[in-house]
């Protein structure tokens, strides 16, 4: 069983951060996985609205009261932080419904416990645990949001990296992006948020896994897998049939509202992509996946291009097999098992129903 962490921005508004919760269901219910806490950070929305949105994510997906989450870093550690003027305020209800208010007892009662500490002392401590504990694994830390906690965190707890299994994130690109004029190359939204934390990471001797914009973009919920979601016997129906179940009734109206706002946002209609998801299935499943060890590093100085993901495709620098900043630094995935990636997701929703 690989025992990982989870730092993310979930949010529930407008194009962003309704992945993120597809994430935390994952990481609750794939098999082979099991999820020791989860932090929080700036992002889609403030790190007081990802912080409460995660509590929120943990109760309606059937988290035992023992998985906590610690809020993470509420800027960036150079820029200004990047939340969409027209969301700001927002606490990120928006279009999903069925998920429990934030002052629900129970929600409330896991975010009490959560103050015991921030995100960085969080990591460390599940890090320092397995440590101590005299177990043979490491922990596993995937990122979906800005990297800005997983910098801290190295960059505060060096000694601790020796515990580190390796950094997954979703981020970055490869020949595709979503944000600016550049977007037709590399600059994708959780990098160009925290360029600086980004490089900080990569330049770990930490293994590396990054799944990029490119790759999850064709984790496209279509019609047919909206209709396996509602109902399992119900696939390629012309009308989405009634929810079977709430749990399924709450993710169609958060996969409903994130198709939406992909349509208004970059014209895709094809449905919405379930990008942070992957980054579990890739923790749990990596044989979906095919991926090349390559030079990824990000634009930290350009003046159109900051927060690219420059990926040396041909090893033109002659990096190392390090995974540090000599080397090259990161499994790259390149391919995803499309079909193979939704049997996974259905069936995670059918063990959190069966719960
Ligand atoms: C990433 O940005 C966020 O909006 C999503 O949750 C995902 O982590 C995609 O660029
Ligand atoms: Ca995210």
């Amino acid at each position: 069983e690989k025992r990982i962490w989870l730092d993310c921005d979930p949010h529930m508004i407008f194009d962003k951060g309704h992945d993120d919760a597809t994430a935390i269901l994952l990481a609750l219910h794939i098999p082979g996985v099991k999820l020791l806490g989860l932090s929080t950070v700036h992002g889609n929305t403030d790190a007081d609205n990802t912080f409460k949105n995660a509590l929120r994510c943990l109760h309606a997906f059937g988290a035992d009261p023992s998985v906590l989450v610690h809020r993470g870093a509420s800027v960036p550690l150079l820029k200004a932080a990047k939340h969409d003027p027209e969301i700001h305020g927002f606490d990120g209800l928006g279009g999903v419904e069925g998920l429990p208010d934030s002052d629900h007892p129970l929600v409330r009662a896991r975010s009490e416990k959560s103050q015991s500490c921030r995100a960085v002392e969080g990591i460390a401590n599940a890090v320092q645990d397995m440590i101590k504990g005299g177990t043979d694994g490491k922990l596993t830390i995937v990122s979906t949001g800005p990297m800005t906690n997983i910098a801290l965190f190295v960059s505060i707890y060096p000694d601790l990296l020796d515990g580190v299994e390796e950094f997954v994130f979703m981020g970055g690109g490869v020949g595709l992006g979503n944000r600016s004029a550049v977007a037709a190359t590399t600059k994708e939204y959780n990098i160009l948020c925290d360029p600086e934390a980004a490089q900080i990471v990569l330049n770990t001797s930490v293994k590396k896994t990054m799944v990029p914009i490119n790759v999850t973009h064709t984790a496209i919920v279509t019609k047919s897998i909206h209709s396996a979601l509602l109902d399992p016997s119900q696939f390629n129906t012309e009308n989405l049939p009634p929810a079977k179940t709430p749990l399924r009734h709450t993710l169609s109206t958060l996969i409903c509202f994130f198709a939406a706002s992909y349509e208004s946002t970059f014209g895709f209609t094809a449905g919405p992509p379930l990008h942070d998801a992957l980054t579990i299935a890739y923790v749990a499943f990596p044989s979906l996946f095919k991926c090349t060890r390559r030079r990824v590093d990000v634009e930290l100085a350009g003046v159109h291009t900051t927060g690219e993901t420059v990926v040396d495709m041909w090893n033109y620098r002659q990096c190392d097999d390090s995974w540090g900043r000599e080397g090259r630094n990161c499994l790259v995935a390149e391919q995803l098992d499309v079909d193979g990636f939704f049997r996974l997701f259905l069936d995670c929703v059918e063990r959190c129903d069966a719960e």
